[in-house]
This record gives structure tokens, C-alpha cells and sequence, in this order.
């Protein structure tokens, strides 16, 4: 057995050195190498173990793409949101890694889970918790209402242990195990810490190892960060099938859940929940909610008809303009990119002639919902322009579009779904990109929507700044 040797590992991207050093030369991360025990011992943490080539391998044979599978059924929860963002349920034999801030609800969405996954399937699902005691787990699964559901409590961290309570012949042990969190599990072939680089990439090695081989499917709980990774480290990300993400804003009680990574389904799905003191509750309808403290026709607001995945959901864009007192103004925003807000004021500036110079501007996404979408560009704008000649957007329409940099309004994907919610939510326009090839046609899913199309960024600029609210706008083709 070689002996155990000292290595210096980022805790940020998983390199590995011979030597301490004050910065990672792989990620130039700061502080982050953590010297760690090399096992030497054939784990597959051990960093330093090399396998000793064991004589001649076995041919490997090759097969065709197409096949005869047996095509297992997926374990499907009943909580619509989580199975919509799981690609229509779990995948036997798979491993999901569910991120997320502390405090903003895993422990509760994964007891949930297993919960519903159990009485659903009628097999038992087991739930692993490294850092609560059996007493408060089962205290929160009390105030859950879940008591009832087949589902296997422990309080372990150390893997040796669970594999070999787990490994159980096919059909007996749980289908589906949930592990809060891998940053508490250890194998005690590794000498250092719990939650290193390490101890969490060998951790979930093993447990993975198992859970394909069982056939049972592993949700795996993985902390975030203060720079928002998931910590130890993106191996991690790489070992699982699927990477799903639970945020939110503290002070807000609702949760979304999302896809960055899936095997086995789409990503971009969210699901969506509202954290209630009888734990998560489905949101079936989030614009609804999105929406539900907006306040009427007040400048700077505009509502956005975005997609988030399959599913169109509208919300409030709000903006504020004021005069600065900095030398530099403040250009501030929550829930976008403010790479994209520096390209659209720079747009309304060159292009329609606004000046934001020595203005603060503060940009806000209503409700705590992250957009990534340049389909919000317009409905920005429209919040910006409205913010700065301090006239509001009228309050039954939904705005639409990207913005080039010439100022053009571009079509974006899916338009008629957009239209489609937000007549269901009861508006009465939208400010849409010129839908190509569409003239003449009737739109079948527009229903009642009056329809503005805005070619160019001027265009929104102008019916801004003239047009009352009121007034019917449609314009003359
Ligand atoms: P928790 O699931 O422990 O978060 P995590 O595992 O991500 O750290 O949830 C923590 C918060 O959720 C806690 O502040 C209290 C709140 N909460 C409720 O509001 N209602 C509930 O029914 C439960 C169980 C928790
Ligand atoms: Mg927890």
C-alpha cells in the first residue's frame, strides 16, 4: 500500500498541487488549496492511488443505436412543480444534486419529496440527514403533515455505514434515497475534513456507485457558496445527471426550483412554490402571483410576458430614476443582468436621444424571479422610459421583445404563448416586435389582445411619451 501523501487541493476547482500556495493557479482563486491526505489506498477520493494495471482486460463489445431497453418507469411525486422540473419524474439508478442557499428550504423540499414519491409509488423511500437530529427531522415532518408516508429516517454521515445499509437486494431496500446534505457525509478511507473537495467528490462516488448499481435514485442536498457554486466543487456537478436549484429571495415566501442540468429531461424548466408555515405549497399559476401586488398605472413599471421553459410567465419590471449625487451614478439591479441594462440605456441614449447621465437607476424584477431572457429587453426599456418622463405604462399591457444595438426591436421566441397568458390574465395589449410573415393572418392565439407592434426603439419612446393611457392605440398598418 503506498503511504498516505500530502497534497495542497483548490477547494474552488478541485486542483490539485504538490505545494501550498496563497493562489490557485488553475482558477486564481485566493486561499482556497486546503492541504488533504492523499489516501493511497484505492479510493476513489484517494487522488494520489493509481490502479495497478491488473493483466489483460476484458473486450469490451459494441453495440448499435438503436435497442431493445427495458424501459423503466420514472418515479413520479404528484407535486406537479417538482416533477415538471425533473423532465417528468426521477430516473431509477440516477443522481440529482439540489442547490441551494442555506435556510432557503432544501431540507423541507426534499422531506416533501420523499414524502410524496413514497405514498405515491407505495415503496419506501429513505432520508438521510447529516445535520438534524432524528427528533427534528421528525418534528418538521410533523408540521409538514407527512408522518404517514412510508419513508426511512436516519441520522448518519458516514458513507461505509450507509452503503451498507442500503445495499440491499433489488426490490427491498428504498427507491429513492435523499442525502441532506453531501457536504456532511464522509468515507473514512480519507483523513480530512468532511465537506473538502475531497471527502464530498469521494462521498458521492460511492453513494452514486451504489445507486446505480441498486437502481435506486439518489438526491443528494449540496450547499452553496457565498460566490453562489455549489460548494466542493464542480466535479460534483459533473458526477450527477441532473443539478437542480432552489432560490429565492429571503423575505419573499416564494421558491423556485430550476434545471441547469439534466440527462434525463430539459433544463430551463421551473417549478415554482410558496414557503407557507405548513411547509411548500405549489404554485400552479406564478404570474398570478408575480403580479399580485402590482399597483395599477404608476411610472416605471411595466409588465413582461417572459418564458421560463415551457411555461410563459408574466412579471413586473420596475425602474427608478432619480438625480444622483455621485460623481458616478448608480446603475443598480436585482434580478437581471446588468451587462444587458447598460446596453439598453446606452441604446435609448444614442439611439432615441434620452439622457440618463447623472441619474441613478435602479432596476428591480418584481417578486424575487431572475430573468435571463433578452425578451425582456423592451419591457425594460419601457420601464426606464417610462421612469424618466415619469408617465406610466398603461396597466393592461404586456411588453415583449430584444433590442439590437441600432435600437431595432427584435422577434422573439414563442410569442403567441406570451399572448396567450396574458390575455388569460386579463390584458388588453401588448407591445410586441413586427411579427414577420404574420401580416394578414389571424393569430389564432392572440384572443383579445390589442396588438403594438414596436419596430424600433423611437417607436416606444414616442407612444410613451403622447399617448394617454387610455386611448386606443392601435395603429394604422
Ligand atoms: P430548510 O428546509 O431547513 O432550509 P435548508 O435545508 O435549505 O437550509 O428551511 C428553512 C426555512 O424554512 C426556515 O427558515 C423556516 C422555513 N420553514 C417554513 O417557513 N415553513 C415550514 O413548514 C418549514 C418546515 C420551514
Ligand atoms: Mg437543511
Amino acid at each position: 500500500m503506498a503511504k498516505p501523501r500530502s497534497e495542497y487541493v483548490c477547494q474552488s476547482c478541485g486542483s490539485v498541487f504538490p505545494k501550498w500556495a496563497g493562489r490557485c493557479e488553475a482558477c486564481g482563486a485566493w486561499n482556497t488549496l486546503v492541504e488533504e491526505l492523499s489516501g493511497g489506498t484505492g479510493t476513489p477520493g484517494g487522488l494520489g492511488a493509481r490502479p495497478k494495471a491488473r493483466g489483460k482486460g476484458r473486450r469490451v463489445s459494441f453495440v448499435g443505436l438503436k435497442g431493445e431497453g427495458a424501459t423503466v418507469a420514472r418515479w413520479v411525486s404528484g407535486i406537479a412543480e417538482f416533477d415538471r422540473v425533473t423532465g417528468g419524474g426521477l430516473v431509477p439508478g440516477s443522481a440529482v444534486l439540489v442547490g441551494g442557499d442555506p435556510g432557503i428550504g432544501k431540507s423541507t423540499l426534499l422531506l416533501q419529496a420523499a414524502a410524496a414519491l413514497a405514498s405515491n409509488s407505495g415503496r419506501p423511500c429513505a432520508y438521510v440527514s447529516g445535520e438534524e437530529a432524528i427528533d427534528q427531522v421528525r418534528l418538521r415532518a410533523e408540521r409538514l403533515g407527512v408522518t404517514d408516508a412510508p419513508v426511512e429516517l436516519a441520522s448518519a454521515t458516514s458513507v461505509r455505514d450507509l452503503l451498507d445499509a442500503l445495499d440491499r437486494p433489488d426490490g427491498e431496500g428504498p427507491g429513492v434515497v435523499v442525502i441532506d446534505s453531501i457536504q456532511t457525509m464522509f468515507v473514512d478511507t480519507l483523513e480530512s475534513a468532511p465537506g473538502t473537495v475531497a471527502q464530498v467528490r469521494a462521498s458521492a462516488q460511492e453513494l452514486i456507485r451504489l445507486a446505480k448499481a441498486r437502481g435506486f435514485v439518489l438526491l443528494l442536498v449540496g450547499h452553496v457558496t457565498k460566490e453562489g457554486m455549489i460548494a466542493g466543487p464542480k466535479v460534483l456537478e459533473h458526477m450527477v445527471d441532473a443539478v437542480l436549484t432552489f432560490e429565492g429571495e429571503r423575505g419573499h415566501q416564494f421558491r423556485i426550483l430550476r434545471t441547469t442540468k439534466n440527462r434525463f429531461g430539459p433544463t430551463d424548466e421551473i417549478g415554482v412554490f410558496e414557503m407557507t408555515e405548513r411547509g411548500l405549497l405549489e404554485v400552479a399559476n406564478p404570474s398570478a402571483l408575480f403580479l399580485a401586488e402590482r399597483r395599477g398605472e404608476v411610472s416605471g413599471a411595466s409588465v413582461f410576458a417572459g418564458l421560463e421553459g415551457t411555461r410563459p410567465v408574466l412579471v413586473e419590471i420596475q425602474a427608478l430614476v432619480a438625480p444622483s449625487s455621485l460623481g458616478t451614478p448608480r446603475r443598480a439591479v436585482v434580478g437581471w443582468d446588468s451587462g444587458r441594462l447598460a446596453m439598453v440605456l446606452a441604446v435609448l441614449e444614442a439611439r432615441c436621444g434620452l439622457t440618463f447621465a447623472g441619474q441613478d437607476v435602479y432596476l428591480n424584477v418584481a417578486g424575487g424571479l431572475r430573468i435571463s431572457e433578452p425578451a425582456a429587453d423592451l419591457a425594460v426599456a419601457a420601464a426606464l422610459v417610462s421612469a424618466l418622463v415619469d408617465r406610466p405604462v398603461p396597466a393592461e399591457a404586456v411588453v415583449f421583445g430584444e433590442i439590437g444595438l441600432a435600437g431595432e426591436v427584435r422577434a422573439v421566441s414563442q410569442a403567441d404563448q406570451r399572448l396567450k397568458e396574458a390575455a388569460k390574465l386579463g390584458f388588453e395589449r401588448a407591445f410586441m416586435p413586427p411579427r414577420r410573415g404574420k401580416a394578414g393572418k389571424a393569430a389564432p392565439a392572440e384572443g383579445a389582445l390589442e396588438i403594438l407592434e414596436i419596430g424600433h426603439l423611437q417607436d416606444l419612446v414616442e407612444t410613451l411619451s403622447t399617448v394617454s393611457p387610455d386611448a386606443p392605440m392601435r395603429r394604422q398598418a
